[in-house]
């Protein structure tokens, strides 16, 4: 398992490898990371980072929920809804549906709503990639077929690395495909690390602990494609000139989509290996920290004509830490912003 996922998850004093073993399937891991989730919210990071961040995510999320008016929502990725204010969402919209892989989080705070907002709210348990789980369930059949460690590790990694099957790509399973906001809520950076793994722990599970999916430390492109596909999807469903906010908390980028149909971005924060060093995207500009991929981010923002609402800096000094362990590729997550821009732009 990439050591980057493993160090975030003992972080929150678990185990992590021996969890991944007792689960049945992968949304029992979903299940657990946001049972984990919701009882430390902040995940080990210091208070003194983490409340200022989420106290100016929730505001990012509220600012670009404004540009949409009313009518439908969709949030994908809601987890445990701690980074977002649901209430205020169901207040605003005449229905918001929460779209996860784990049922249990959205459902907890579906409850936690006063009565008169709670049914306005519904959980949709899918995957929003539209695409990972069934890669993940042919890489699982494909595991249980193979009599050999090496020879299934290397047809898994072929299966990842494939490009998408015209089968695969399904339109998500939605009532209806018309909403006028759609939050991508986080769950880009983890799109891709959790199945990985977890096809990893299956490989050893099988063949033993020399086994594994790692190929000298290369990943898979499902990264991007999986990105590709959600952000298209989350696209094809939202109406004309709505709100698109797709945040990241490895590389953190807000996109909203206004009504006058040109994007904004909101804020971006990123950090090579995972790290979190940069929070700022003034005006195009760049303040002179470390960055990855920043120059693919301008280079599609500046097609949409951007205007910032703000910029962010986490106060990293007083909470006495630079760097946040996190998991996903920052450059990956903007190559795949940059070329659904790209599409967006070809039509
Ligand atoms: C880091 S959490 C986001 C934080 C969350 N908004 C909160 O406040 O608790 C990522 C969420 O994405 C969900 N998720 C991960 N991969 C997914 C996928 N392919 N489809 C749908 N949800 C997914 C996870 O279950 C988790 O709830």
């Amino acid at each position: 398992m990439d050591p980057r996922i493993l160090s975030r998850m003992n972080s929150w004093g678990v185990d992590f490898q021996t969890e991944m073993r007792k689960a049945k399937s992968l949304a029992e891991v979903y299940t657990l990371v946001n049972r984990i989730r919701r009882s430390d919210s902040r995940c080990g990071v210091p208070a003194a980072f983490f409340n200022p961040f989420l106290a100016w995510h929730q505001k990012q999320v509220g600012l670009a929920a404004g540009f949409s008016g009313n009518g439908r929502a969709l949030v994908a990725g809601p987890g445990n809804c701690g980074d977002f204010q649901l209430e205020c969402l169901a207040g605003r919209f005449d229905e918001v549906v929460l779209l996860d892989v784990d049922a249990e989080g959205p459902e907890i705070a579906r409850q936690r709503l006063p009565e008169h907002l709670r049914g306005k709210v519904s959980v949709l348990v899918c995957d929003a990639s539209a695409y990972v789980g069934r890669v993940v369930a042919r890489a699982e059949e494909a595991i249980g077929r193979s009599s050999s460690g090496t020879d299934a590790a290397a047809v898994v990694r072929g299966i990842l690395a494939a490009p998408p099957l015209e089968s695969d790509l399904r339109p998500l399973p939605l009532e209806s495909d018309s909403f006028s906001f759609v939050l991508s809520d986080d769950v880009l950076p983890n799109i891709y690390p959790l199945p990985i793994a977890w096809l990893d722990t299956k490989l050893k599970m099988k063949f033993g602990d020399d086994c594994n999916l790692s190929d000298g430390g290369q990943v898979p492109p499902i990264q991007l494609v999986a990105a590709l596909v959600h952000l298209a999807e989350a696209h094809r469903i939202l109406e004309p000139g709505r709100s698109l906010a797709v945040s990241a908390s490895v590389a953190y980028v807000t996109v909203a989509v206004t009504p006058d149909n040109r994007e904004r971005v909101v804020y971006c924060h990123e950090g090579p290996d995972g790290g979190l060093v940069l929070i700022s995207a003034p005006r195009l500009g760049f303040d002179g920290e470390r960055h990855v991929g920043l120059d693919l981010l301008v280079g599609m923002a500046s097609g949409f004509s951007p205007v910032f609402f703000e910029t962010y800096r986490l106060p990293l000094a007083e909470a006495g830490t630079d760097t946040i362990p996190g998991i996903g590729t920052t450059e990956t997550f903007i190559a795949a912003l940059h070329e659904f821009a790209c599409l967006k732009k070809n039509g």
